[in-house]
């Protein structure tokens, strides 16, 4: 028996998927709603939707309704066999024949599975096949035009929360690397700089004393040798110490009047869809009539986001972080503080987390406050750490309003 779908059903699944595909934060949800209210609309047995993995040219399953287990991990599907090349025509393609057409990769599986028919549905994105939505069916059918209108449509909103989806991995991966190799950097900046002043002095003292030694021994001694030895070397250890301070002065601040709460909303706008995915809310409390102060935007902004994400990865489900910033009671500073709900830290490692590569995260480096310590102390300011175990966490900033004025 044919079964086609009436106009107010298709209008009503696609409204919800619309909604869906506008408002939720969960990728996979939207995906698994799109291949159920598919295969519920056009009254199919089941429906795949597969996302294109450029690494490998194979379509990877990511959301599945309706078939079996053994149908759905059959194997790859390769790029190949679906589409060759780029494909600039969006629109269903109908799949009479299982047994005989070449798009179908296990025609054997889908005979067992009960498949008669399919309907492909591309997801293109720029003229490129980035996924496809498979709909299958026990029977062969005709497909009135309002149901592939509706069947194109579903695949046009689903290439758009494809599209999203990457952009928002990409963000995310920049902002990583960005934040790892700054990390990296600038503590190794300060050790460097740790190092090199520690050297420097008992480095001239050797040399002094072994030139004036080198000096003084006749020329046929036996010690002269080692002298000329020591010298040398120690002239090359000050080379090396010359350079790794140069390298550590360069990460001195570059401090120009700024108003803080720029700052902080860039490094909002750049975590903006790490918090929506995490579905936690971000509350601002801005002044805003706060004086401009002499800050290093790059590295203040660093300041900033190592908190927040602190703060985000402090929050097990949904949770709010909230960031205020104020001018101190006697106008020297201002105080920023940035507050979660989250799990709060522990007596135990309160006295821990400004150790360089202390962490209590699986995949922590354990740089992120280390790091701002240094900076905000650089700036001559100060942070203060207010945590309650199981309730949250408060960091607050103390910026001076002149330089030198803490
Ligand atoms: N807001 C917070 N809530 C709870 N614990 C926190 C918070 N901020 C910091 N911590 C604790 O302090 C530790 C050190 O933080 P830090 O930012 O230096 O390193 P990390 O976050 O573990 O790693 P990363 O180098 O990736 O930032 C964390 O592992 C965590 O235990
Ligand atoms: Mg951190």
């Amino acid at each position: 028996m044919e079964r086609k779908a009436d106009i107010e059903t298709l209008f009503r699944i696609f409204r919800s998927v619309s909604k869906s595909v506008h408002t939720s934060t969960s990728v996979g949800e939207v995906l698994d709603l799109v291949v159920r209210g598919t295969a519920e609309a056009l009254h199919a047995m089941g429906s795949i939707l597969r996302i294109l993995n450029l690494r490998t040219d194979e379509f990877e399953l990511n959301a599945a309704y309706g078939l079996s287990e053994k149908y759905l991990t059959k194997g790859h599907v390769i790029r190949k066999t679906l589409y060759v090349g780029k494909i600039h025509e969006k629109g269903a393609i109908i799949i009479s024949n299982v047994e005989t057409d070449p798009r179908v990769q296990y025609p054997r599986e889908a005979r067992e599975e009960g498949i008669k028919m399919m309907l492909d549905l591309p997801l293109i994105l720029a003229d490129d096949v980035v996924g496809l939505i498979r709909v299958f069916f026990p029977e062969t059918r005709e497909f009135s035009r309002e149901e592939l209108e509706f069947a194109e449509a579903i695949a046009e909103e689903c290439a758009y929360v494809i599209d999203k989806a990457m952009l928002i991995e990409r963000q995310r991966v920049d902002y990583h690397q960005l934040a790892v190799k700054t990390e990296k950097l600038s503590s190794l900046g300060r050790l460097a700089a740790g190092i090199a002043h520690e050297i420097n002095n008992p480095l001239a003292a050797i040399l002094l004393y072994g030139t004036s030694m080198l000096k003084e021994v006749p020329p046929e001694s036996p010690h002269k040798e080692g002298l000329e030895i020591i010298v040398h070397e120690t002239v090359r250890c000050r080379g090396i110490i010359q350079e790794l301070l140069e390298f550590s002065r360069e990460k001195e601040s570059r401090k120009v009047p700024v108003n803080v709460n720029k700052i902080i909303e860039k490094a909002l706008t750049i975590l903006e869809n790490e918090f929506r995915l995490r579905r936690i809310c971000v509350e601002k409390d801005l002044s805003d009539n706060l004086p401009e102060i002499p800050l290093d935007v790059n590295q203040m902004e660093q300041v900033f986001i190592n908190f927040l994400v602190n703060a985000m990865e402090a929050i097990p489900g949904e949770g709010s972080v909230t960031i205020r910033t104020s001018e101190d009671e006697d106008g020297r500073g201002l105080v920023i503080e940035i507050e979660d709900n989250g799990i709060g830290i522990s007596d135990e490692y309160k006295d821990r987390i400004f150790e360089p590569f202390f962490s209590s995260k699986p995949k922590g480096t354990g740089l992120g406050l280390p790091v701002n310590f240094g900076i905000v102390e650089k700036h001559q300011g100060r942070i203060d750490v207010f945590s309650e175990l199981g309730q949250g966490t408060r960091m607050v900033v103390w910026l001076p309003c002149v330089e030198g004025g803490a």
